[in-house]
């Protein structure tokens, strides 16, 4: 496990709005998740903002598209000082993300299966198997292309971890971060996520990092939030209510 697993995702719709939130968490938040929706608002420029404020930039922006165009737009997120960039699990994509990352400092992570998505959903998107097996062939793919990690469901971590550990493309030396979004801490609200686990079952169930959205973002005070949250991971509570 990282020192600090914490990752807040600033799922809000303008620059102001994330810079607000980044000067209320203050010291107490160093990674940030940038995703589709203020990438597409704000543009690489809060990116650069952060990075230039000493903070880590997770830019979640699941790159699916042919070879070339995933290395060479990868190549821009790593020139741009992001430290992780999320592509699709496809073996092509992660091939060409970890070409385009060249030697810089960026991690590349691949998507399981996005957390909103159950067996019905795959079946009807012309998929032949369940999530559970879907979420084992990425994990395979992930291991023999040799990306830096897969993000996964809370509550798929022990499953993701138990597969990591008995899979055959598995390499020596090589070791797969877990990043789990899903979170929330004991009777905190639950937004449209159904199926959740708190910051400590993630962390026990083997995630390396925790992305935290809205239990901070759209809380009355975001910093009180947050330590609430820090709290929890500190006294290692386990269960959700
Ligand atoms: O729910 P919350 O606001 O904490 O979500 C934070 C991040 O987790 C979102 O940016 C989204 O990428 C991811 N998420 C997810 N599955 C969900 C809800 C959110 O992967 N059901």
């Amino acid at each position: 496990m990282t020192d600090d697993p914490v990752i807040i995702a600033l799922d809000v719709e303008s620059a102001a709005e994330a810079q607000d939130l980044v000067r209320q968490l203050g010291p107490d938040v160093s990674f940030y998740k940038v995703g589709l929706e203020l990438f597409t608002a704000a543009g690489p420029d809060i990116v650069r903002e952060l990075v230039g404020g000493g903070k880590r930039v997770f830019l979640d922006l699941k790159f699916h598209d042919i070879g070339e165009t995933v290395r060479r737009a990868t190549a821009q997120a790593a020139r741009l000082g992001a430290s992780f960039l999320t592509v699709h699990g496809q073996p092509q994509v992660m091939q060409a993300a970890l070409e385009g990352r060249a030697e810089h400092d960026l991690r590349i992570f691949a998507v399981t299966v996005l957390t909103s998505l159950n067996d019905r959903d795959l079946e009807r998107a012309g998929y032949d198997c369940s999530v559970r097996e879907l979420l084992n062939r990425v994990v395979d793919n992930a291991l023999e292309c040799r990306v830096d990690g897969v993000v996964a469901s809370a509550l798929d971590a022990a499953a993701v971890r138990r597969h990591i550990r008995s899979s055959e493309a598995a390499k020596p030396g090589h070791e797969l971060l877990l990043i789990t979004p899903g979170v929330r801490s004991r009777g905190a609200a639950r937004g449209d996520q159904k199926r959740v686990a708190t910051p400590c079952e993630a962390l026990r169930d083997g995630a390396d990092y925790l992305v935290i959205g809205r239990q901070v973002t759209r809380a009355a005070d975001p910093h009180a939030a947050l330590i609430q949250i820090r709290d929890e991971i500190a006294a290692g509570v386990l269960h959700a209510g």
